[in-house]
């Protein structure tokens, strides 16, 4: 074979006559089929065919893994679906090329192999894992599209119907172990023997695993429809397909063309450039680069941090030392009383157990967290997170006592939800150390912290909490120190109209199911009964005093007679064993064709008000941080990206007859009139 340079590959032979194909793409710390990688690896495969050596075997010069996936930027430059169509085409050929080979192929895998990926693998004879680094899967979904590059059918083929089918409509990913089991890896191996592994391989072509007898029964043209019902029932559950179509393609693709293989391949890269090109599948992709923007903004490399001392062991503060402590630092944990502490401890090892599993590690993360009712931890904390109750003054007592005991360049991180933190900073000597982390409840679940910038928080503090942030696998989302900061100020309208819906006599099932409708996680009577009624309330009563929102009377009310929600198993629905019973709604009611925009708007409007102020640094921000905090219908891309998709103008049309029919707190803020939302 010529020697030709290639720009991200390197060909070498070796004395066996194998080929051994090494990808290494150039200024990326990650693999990608971009689509120089899928040129030149073209250009490889067509020497290959011709000039065919004994073997073949794809493998990665990078640390951190095989390949992570297709370019993802370049899913969002297709002009049309026919031009999507042209390049699924055009991998699809490369990838049967690979497949055509007469001699046997194998990919070496460590770390990262997903997506296309994952397909290239696929397309080879047999596929080798290093059992420890490797995470396998085919997450597409998760973007709002399905595999392309020929995975549908080559994985159901490798693993079966059910084991594929399952791979590919949750977008799992699979550790090594559990590939082998599936079929969707040949061999786990260690580290030290992948080399050897796959010249073997090779030099033996040992047989293939068969599929079980009955793989040819759930496959039958008689039974799919059934199966199809069932998993289409099953998916339906957790996504509508008006809203996540890419699950329900793939089950298409499986129930109609599973009989003929190359129908299956032109019908699923026909598929795939219809997704691609979708709403759904371009705000998705929108939001997993907008992740990459906020990970982006802890930058400063520089920074260490060794010690966190959490004071406040309550709901938050137990639940972030117990995160913190999951995610491999040293915390102690400070509370005033012991039977709190002891609380924390039991809720450590029930978390650590479920995502820990093996015994060896939860013991060394229970290691990690110490409880300190003494705050014997805060002379060695380079952070010291503060979660006791919100109240001004009590915190600033605190902060007067703890000040003295601390490293010099130690930062005081509070959790407020809702004291600017201007009313905190003056009773401290270094007010330029105090910055808001603000986590959201529950701590476990929620992506995002809001990083809360006072006038006088220093870049370094900032810098500490977004890299702190970062480390614990969160997302850092910087906010001004203004009344509800972000989340919780859209959040509020939203909810406080929910309630007045509910007191106008909507139903609360009504009202969850419009919610639901629109495409939320969860409806928000649901939610704030999740949340707690009495958080609610605290945080409307404070936000009351900025904001046109009226606290309502009946939640007061249910507040102040103990019925807050969830946790006392009472609040707008009542609650058995954790779990909402839902309430019968009469069958002839009929709702107000307006109540989705009442609830909807009401988030829209406040969030231009926070665009108008800069309560985050830009529209994609600002998207962002609603995504992640609220859980806002991620196929619609963030509010700011459904007002562009759905017309500025009608919009504000739209409030402006809210106004009319509802009264003020509807007025549109005044940057639907200054500010384009392009
Ligand atoms: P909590 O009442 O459950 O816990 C507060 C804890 O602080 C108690 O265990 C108390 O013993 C302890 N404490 C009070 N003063 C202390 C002191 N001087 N020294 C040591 N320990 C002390 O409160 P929760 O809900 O955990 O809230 C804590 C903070 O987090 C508040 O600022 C709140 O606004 C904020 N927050 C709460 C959220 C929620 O959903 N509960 C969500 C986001 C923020």
């Amino acid at each position: 074979m010529a020697k030709k340079k290639y720009k991200n590959w390197k060909i070498e032979h070796d004395g066996d006559g194998i080929a051994w194909l090494h990808l290494d793409v150039p200024k990326s710390s990650a693999n990608i089929l971009n689509e120089s990688v899928i040129n030149e690896l073209d250009d490889i495969v067509k020497v290959l065919l011709e000039d065919t050596p004994k073997g073949v075997v794809i493998l990665s010069d990078k640390d951190s893994g095989f390949i992570a996936g297709a370019d993802i930027n370049e899913f969002t430059t297709f002009e049309s679906e026919e031009a999507a169509l042209v390049n699924i085409q055009r991998a699809h050929l490369i990838f049967n090329n690979i497949e055509n080979l007469t001699c046997p192929t194998v990919t070496l895998i460590h770390g990262f192999c997903l997506g296309g990926g994952m397909e290239l693998a696929l397309a080879c004879k047999y596929r080798i894992a290093e059992e420890d680094s490797s995470r396998l899967g085919l997450p597409e979904v998760k973007l709002g599209i399905h595999p392309g590059f020929g995975g549908t059918v080559r994985s159901i083929e490798r693993m079966g119907s059910f084991a594929a089918l399952d791979l590919m409509l949750t977008g799992r990913v699979l550790k090594a172990r559990q590939a082998k089991k599936t079929g969707l890896i040949n061999y786990a191996v260690p580290k030290r023997h992948l080399i050897k592994a796959a010249r073997e391989t090779i030099l033996k072509s040992p047989k293939i695993r068969k599929l079980p007898w009955w793989e040819s029964i759930v496959n039958h043209s008689l039974i799919r429809p059934f199966i199809a019902r069932m998993m289409v029932k099953k998916v339906s559950a957790r996504a509508s397909q008006a809203h996540y179509p890419a699950p329900y393609a793939v089950i298409d693709l499986w129930l109609k063309h599973l009989n003929n293989r190359t129908t299956m391949l032109q019908e699923e890269a026909k598929s795939i450039a219809h997704l691609l090109v979708g709403k759904t599948a371009q705000n998705l992709i929108r939001i997993f680069k907008l992740t990459d923007q906020l990970k982006g903004l802890a930058k400063d490399k520089s920074i260490v941090i060794n010690h966190i001392h959490v004071i406040g062991g309550g709901v938050m503060g137990g639940d972030i030392a117990i995160w913190c402590a999951l995610q491999g630092y040293d915390v102690t944990l400070q509370d005033q009383r012991h039977e709190t502490l002891a609380a924390v401890k039991k809720r450590a090892v029930k978390l650590y157990k479920r995502r820990l599993r093996q015994t060896r590690l939860v013991n060394s993360a229970l290691d990690r967290l110490t409880l300190d009712i003494n705050g014997n931890g805060l002379v060695k904390a380079d952070v010291v997170i503060e979660a006791i109750f919100e109240d001004a003054e009590v915190k600033c007592n605190l902060y007067k006592e703890i000040e003295p005991k601390l490293k010099r360049t130690a930062i005081i991180a509070t959790n407020t939800s809702s004291i600017p933190l201007e009313k905190l900073t003056d009773s401290l000597k270094k007010p330029d150390r105090l910055v808001g982390l603000h986590f959201f409840n529950p701590v476990a679940q929620m992506p995002l912290v809001e990083i809360v910038v006072g006038e006088k928080t220093s870049k370094k503090a900032q810098q500490v909490a977004a890299t702190l942030t970062k480390k614990i696998k969160k997302l850092p989302l910087p906010v001004t120190s203004t009344p509800g900061f972000l989340v919780n100020r859209i959040l509020m309208p939203y909810l406080t109209e929910a309630v007045t819906l509910f007191e106008e006599g909507v139903p609360i099932t009504v009202i969850d199911k419009i919610a639901l409708g629109f495409g939320m996680p969860m409806g928000p009577i649901e939610l704030a009964d999740t949340v707690g009624l009495d958080i609610c309330l605290h945080v409307a009563e404070n936000l009351a005093e900025s904001m046109p929102i009226t606290v309502s009377e009946h939640l007061r009310d249910l507040v102040n007679k103990k019925i807050l929600g969830k946790k006392t198993g009472k609040g707008f629905y009542t609650f058995k064993k954790g779990k909402k019973v839902k309430p019968k709604t009469k069958a002839n009611y009929i709702a107000a064709s307006d109540i989705e925009d009442r609830l909807i708007l009401r988030m829209l409007n406040e969030t231009m008000a926070c665009l108008r102020e800069h309560v985050a640094d830009s529209k994609d921000l600002i998207d962002a941080g609603i995504i992640f905090g609220t859980g806002f219908a991620p196929f619609h891309g963030g509010p700011l990206q459904y007002v562009k998709d759905r017309g500025q103008d009608k919009v504000l049309q739209a409030l402006e007859n809210l106004e009319k029919t509802h009264g003020p707190r509807f007025k549109p803020d005044e940057g639907w009139k200054t500010i384009m939302i392009e």
